[in-house]
């Protein structure tokens, strides 16, 4: 049980599970052997559409760099704390990008395909939460490994969870990522020319894996969603120190895109 409710991140998880538990009563997505293959396992990999994946290619150049701020969140999410040499490793070998309207829409083509592949193993409609895009920077690993990187979890509420594009080969030349399903660490290969990754990260030990072939660049599309009432596949974008709403209830809104990359807290 929650104790006391003194804490107001063990309050908020409190209200995520009754969420979760509402969700389940409510959905009328039945049961199915891709649902119970997940539940298994915890994750899912398919291949994304040729035709999207060059589509994405054509405006990833687009897209300006940003910096990582810790204030970089919407209001009413809960955000990551950092050490000085987290927020080093961070802008060294994580190179966000800014999200612009131009990219939004090819995201949005993204999220109405995955509707169905991604509601029939939650067993529920799902929402978005927020939307991240990055690349690994400087493979040379000089300072070890930190951040999303090294192995963890997220931390997320149980009806969170992660999926994952990359819009490209992976495997150990191209990048990946390692997850530990059944006790057993898996590092993910597909050689299709895109992949979608649906994962239980607040459960499964996970950590991105670099190129080995120096001149890849692992790029990373990140979804953040919850189960959900209703659909709404809507591409929120609520910072790249976003974790997830405080409460369940809070709409996350669209932020204007600023034509700039971010480089000072907004006034
Ligand atoms: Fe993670």
């Amino acid at each position: 049980m929650y104790g006391a409710f003194t804490d107001q991140a063990l309050l908020c998880q409190a209200y995520w599970d009754q969420y979760d538990r509402a969700v389940d009563r409510l959905s009328t997505i039945p049961r199915s052997p891709e649902s119970d293959e997940y539940r298994e396992t915890g994750y899912k990999v398919g291949d994304l559409d040729t035709a999207w994946v060059a589509r994405f290619w054509q405006v990833f150049p687009r897209l300006p760099r940003m910096g990582f701020a810790a204030w970089d969140s919407l209001k009413g999410y809960f955000n990551g704390s950092f050490t000085e040499q987290e927020l080093a490793y961070i802008d060294r070998t994580i190179g966000f990008r800014l999200i612009t309207e131009e990219m939004r829409w090819v995201v949005a083509e993204l999220t109405e395909a995955l509707r169905p592949e991604i509601s029939k193993r939650l067993l529920s409609p799902w929402r978005v939460l927020n939307t991240r895009i990055w690349s690994l920077e400087n493979h040379d690993n000089k300072d070890g490994l930190l951040y999303s990187n090294a192995w963890h979890t997220d931390g997320l509420p149980d009806s969170v969870f992660k999926v994952m594009i990359y819009p490209h080969p992976i495997g150990p030349a191209e990048g990946t990522v390692k997850l530990r399903s059944k006790g057993e660490v898996k590092l993910l290969e597909n050689s299709a020319p895109g992949t979608w990754l649906l994962f239980e990260s607040s459960k499964l030990l996970h950590r991105g894996v670099y190129p080995e072939d120096q001149t890849s660049q692992r790029v990373s599309l990140e979804l953040t969603i919850t189960r959900s009432i209703d659909f709404d596949t809507c591409v929120y974008v609520a910072g790249n120190n976003a974790n997830y709403p405080l409460y369940p209830w809070i709409k996350p809104a669209n932020r204007p895109v600023r034509g700039l990359p971010l480089d000072e807290p907004p006034a």
